[in-house]
Parts: structure tokens; C-alpha cells; sequence
């Protein structure tokens, strides 16, 4: 069974299948942990988290049920403790609503190569309307990722964050509208890729990762063609894999020169990555989501993700 844990649960005899939004893995570090050094390398892998196979190797000591299915089991009821049986629906009815835009915006991008600013610019509207008053329940909502449904929701639930988000950092309605729209197609370039890439499990190899790591700038080709791309858009699909020490890609920028867009929307998307709930892999809490992010040094702008965790996560905005 494929299990995501923690970096530092990683033990000699463990077999790790993946690091996620860590650097190009090394085939000294993906694969079967036989002594103290394989954990050396994967600590300064700078991954976020890491999957195992417990059919290959050991499995981390747990005291009580599996992660896994705990997770799925307990989803709902943990969703009615923390919002009311309406804000639940309202959440639902509003995904619902965005279905059919994020749909055609997806399947224009790989059938056709193609894409429409009014579609996107609908889903978007709807989103930010519900983020007015329900923000909470509906990224809440949007983490149960079942089969064939992760990028909707994932794109979905980074616009809404980023929506939130914005409107906490206080910036005008036009800025956080931008927000949203880049949240909702910062993967597009995705929709380019060959499916069995994305559909496949597990680690990748050194070539497949340099072709998933393409797609910021497949996705950006593809937004620069429509006539009057807002800029920040652009911004978000194209540099919200950089990191903020300089050692992200596509082009390794550091600081200030990744546009503040593309450093918001970094948060957003890991934020929103690491807490989703997976048929295959156990969610991390949020306390556990942002402790790690707070670890990354390097990955995030302090001063943005210490603004994330104080608007967004300590008020309860988000949970
Ligand atoms: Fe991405």
C-alpha cells in the first residue's frame, strides 16, 4: 500500500516510492532506505512529504488504524463537525455550478489545445461569490479528490483559497478576480501532457519528471495566445512551481523576482495538495500541512505563508 508520511518518519528499510515537491529525486534517495546516509539525502532533498510502499518495505509504526482508511471513513463526520449541514450543501451546490466551466476549460486545453477567458471567467465569478460567506466549507468540500476528479477539484480549491487569501491580504476585488482565474488554471498546462504521465503512480522517471516539469510553460504558451491575458495570470501559470531560495523551476528565480501572484499561488496549491484527502493516501492534518510548510525553508515567501497561517489558518478561516 502506497502511504504518504512525514520526512522525518522516514526509517532504515522503508521503501519510498515518491518525493513530492521536492527536487528531481535521485535514484539514491526514491527507492529502498538501507542506511542512515539514504536519510541524510532525503532530508536535504527539500521534498514537502514522501510516499512509501509498504509492500516493498516497512511500514511506519502506527498506534491506532490505518491512516488511510481513517481518513475516508472519518471525512464526512469531520466535515459536519466543522460546518453547519447548510454551509455543507451551499459548498456542494457551488462546486456543482463550477463543474461544467472547469470541465470545458480542461477538456478544451487537451482536446484542442484551446482556451476560453469568458468560461474561466464564470467559474471564477462563482467562486468568488461563495467565497464571501463560505469560503471555509467549500475548500473543505473540494479536498475529497475521488478518481478522475483530483484536477477539477484541486483547481477549484486553489482559486477559492486564493481568493480568500487575497481578499485577507486585503487587495481590491480586480486583484483578487486575477487571483482566482490564475488559481483555477495554473496546472493547464497539464491538460498537455500525455494522460498515462498523469495518470501514472509512483515515482517518475529522471525524463518523465523533466516532461511534468514542462507544464508551466505549455500552460502559459497556451494563455498567451487569447488576446488581453491578464498578466498575472500569465504570472501564476508560469511560475508557481519557482521557490523562493531560487531552487524551483522552470527558471530558478528567487525572491522578489517571482511575481507576488506566482509566490501566493505556491501556498495555495502545496497548501491545498498536501491537506487533500486521496483514495490512496492519507491527508494530512492542517496543523501537520502548515508545520511543514513552516519547515521548508526556502520553498515559500516568509512573510506571505507567515500571512497565510495568521489570516487564514489561526482565525479558522480555513480547516
Ligand atoms: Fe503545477
Amino acid at each position: 500500500m502506497r502511504k504518504r508520511i512525514r520526512l522525518h518518519q522516514v526509517r532504515v528499510g522503508m521503501y519510498v516510492d515518491e518525493l513530492e515537491s521536492g527536487e528531481v529525486a535521485s535514484s539514491h534517495v526514491v527507492g529502498s532506505i538501507s542506511s542512515a546516509g539514504d536519510i541524510d539525502l532525503l532530508m536535504n532533498s527539500r521534498a514537502i512529504s514522501v510516499v512509501i510502499d509498504t509492500r516493498k518495505g516497512l511500514d511506519v509504526d502506527l498506534d491506532r488504524r490505518d491512516g488511510n482508511a481513517l481518513a475516508l471513513a472519518s471525512f464526512e463526520s469531520d466535515l459536519g463537525s466543522k460546518f453547519s449541514a447548510e454551509q455543507i450543501q451551499r459548498a456542494r451546490k457551488a462546486i456543482e455550478d463550477t463543474r461544467p466551466c472547469v470541465r470545458d476549460l480542461l477538456e478544451d486545453a487537451r482536446r484542442r489545445g484551446a482556451f476560453r477567458l469568458e468560461v474561466a471567467d464564470k467559474a471564477v465569478e462563482r467562486v468568488m461569490l461563495e467565497a464571501m460567506t463560505n469560503a471555509g466549507a467549500m475548500i473543505a468540500v473540494a479536498k475529497l479528490k475521488k478518481q478522475d476528479e483530483g484536477t477539477f477539484l484541486h483547481s477549484l480549491a486553489v482559486s477559492a483559497l486564493m481568493v480568500t487569501f487575497g481578499r485577507k491580504l486585503g487587495l481590491d476585488e480586480e486583484k483578487v478576480r486575477l487571483l482566482g482565474l490564475g488559481g483555477l488554471v495554473h496546472d493547464l498546462g497539464k491538460m498537455l501532457l500525455p494522460a498515462e504521465l498523469l495518470r501514472k503512480r509512483g515515482k517518475l522517471t529522471i525524463d518523465e519528471l523533466g516532461v511534468m516539469r514542462t507544464h508551466p510553460l505549455r500552460g502559459y504558451e497556451l494563455l498567451e495566445q487569447i488576446e488581453d491575458s491578464p498578466k498575472p495570470v500569465l504570472d501564476i501559470c508560469l511560475y508557481h512551481h519557482e521557490k523562493f531560495d531560487g531552487t524551483g523551476y522552470p527558471y530558478r528565480l528567487a525572491g522578489s523576482a517571482i511575481p507576488d501572484a506566482a509566490r501566493i499561488a505556491a501556498i495555495c496549491d502545496i497548501y491545498d495538495a498536501l491537506t487533500s484527502v486521496r483514495p490512496y493516501k492519507r491527508a494530512w492534518t492542517q496543523a501537520e500541512a502548515v508545520e511543514t510548510m513552516l519547515q521548508s525553508r526556502g520553498h515559500f515567501d516568509p512573510d506571505l505563508l507567515k500571512a497565510f497561517v495568521s489570516k487564514m489558518v489561526v482565525d479558522g478561516t480555513i480547516q
